[in-house]
């Protein structure tokens, strides 16, 4: 069988830079090289649920974020751009894994597990999880199993989920006689990790995210605030600094330029304006794109509907199958 490649994108929160290097450049390119692959790339909306997101702040991300993704020149006539919640075939699924899913599992979650952690009265550890966040790796397995994916791009926070994903698969295989394709994870080594606005790597639970669409002059503010050292102004910089990544990563294939600045005993500050004016020029093209996009917001419902049809027809006669393999079957 040839290769599935499917992955999820949270709608919470605005896309960063680091969301770009890390997940959205790589899975366009991927989409554009894979000749032998198909390509699932969905907003897993109904994921964002459980961490309580606000309706409007959840539909604002899901509009900025296939805005964002189209804009960088994902094309959704190579890959399969949707939201989970078009595909309703998913619950069903998820439900029969629920029923083969040992509660065990569940429990051992990294991310249930980390929820539990933070409670702070740890009497009622369990009381302000939601049953969607305990049962969040069997929606995501049914994500992944229900157009039989093989490779699953994602962060290495996301592994075990994967990991689940392939163990309830055997299960049902095992318990039914079904044919699901047993997905793996796909962790990208290559990926970028780049630092945020304080140096560290750039994460939402640093606080320190660089949005991929601010404004120059914000973004001027954000690039300022990351720390340097105190090499005396004319003095080669070093190039294990987060500026250098940073530059690196928006300087196109010049890479060299970015060397060569940093040797030649140019200022912090000069240092400073040449990675924003990088990142500008970067994403220039681009955010015309999601300029126009951003304001057309039925032509992006098109395009997310797009194959909708497709998917559900494939999907329905996945369940089908199992349907009639658990013993729901119509009596004549
Ligand atoms: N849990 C993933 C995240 O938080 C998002 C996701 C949902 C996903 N369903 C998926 C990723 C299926 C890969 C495959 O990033």
């Amino acid at each position: 069988m040839s290769r599935r490649i499917l992955t999820g994108i949270k709608p919470t929160g605005s896309p960063h830079l680091g969301n770009l290097a890390g997940a959205i450049a790589p899975a366009i390119q991927m989409a554009h090289d894979a000749a032998d692959a198909q390509c699932f790339f969905f907003l897993a909306d109904f994921h964002a649920l459980t961490g309580g997101t606000a309706p409007d702040e959840l539909h604002a991300a899901t509009h900025e974020i296939a805005a964002t993704w189209l804009a960088f020149g994902l094309d959704p006539k190579r890959a399969f751009f949707y939201r989970q919640s078009d595909i309703p075939e998913v619950f069903e699924l998820s439900w029969m894994l629920t029923c083969v899913c040992p509660k065990g599992m569940m429990n051992r979650s990294h991310a249930y597990k980390a929820a539990k952690a933070d409670q702070a009265d740890k009497k009622g550890a369990d009381d302000n999880i939601n049953m969607g966040l305990f049962t969040y790796p069997l929606l995501m397995a049914a994500d992944i199993l229900l157009f039989q994916a093989t490779d699953v791009p994602v962060g290495k926070d996301q592994v075990q989920h994967i990991e689940v994903a392939r163990d309830l698969a055997q299960r049902v295989n095992l318990h039914v006689g079904s044919n699901l394709a047993l997905p793996k994870a796909v962790v990208a080594e290559s990926g970028v990790l780049l630092p945020g606005s304080d140096g560290r790597k750039m994460s939402k639970s640093y606080g320190n995210t660089i949005p991929i669409w601010v404004e120059p002059k914000r973004l001027s503010k954000l690039i300022a605030a990351i720390p340097t050292d105190s090499s005396a102004k004319n003095a080669p910089k070093p190039k294990n600094h987060a500026l250098h990544v940073l530059a690196t990563a928006f300087c196109g294939t010049d890479t060299q330029s970015v060397d060569a600045l940093f040797d030649s005993g140019a200022s912090w500050h000069e240092i400073k304006i040449f990675a924003c004016d990088a990142i500008c020029a970067q994403l220039l093209e681009p955010r015309r794109k999601y300029q126009e996009l951003a304001q057309d917001s039925a032509l992006l419902e098109r395009t997310l509907m797009l194959r909708v049809p497709e998917l559900r027809e494939t999907a329905a006669n996945l369940i089908a199958e199992l349907r009639s393999k658990v013993g729901i079957r119509r009596l004549s």
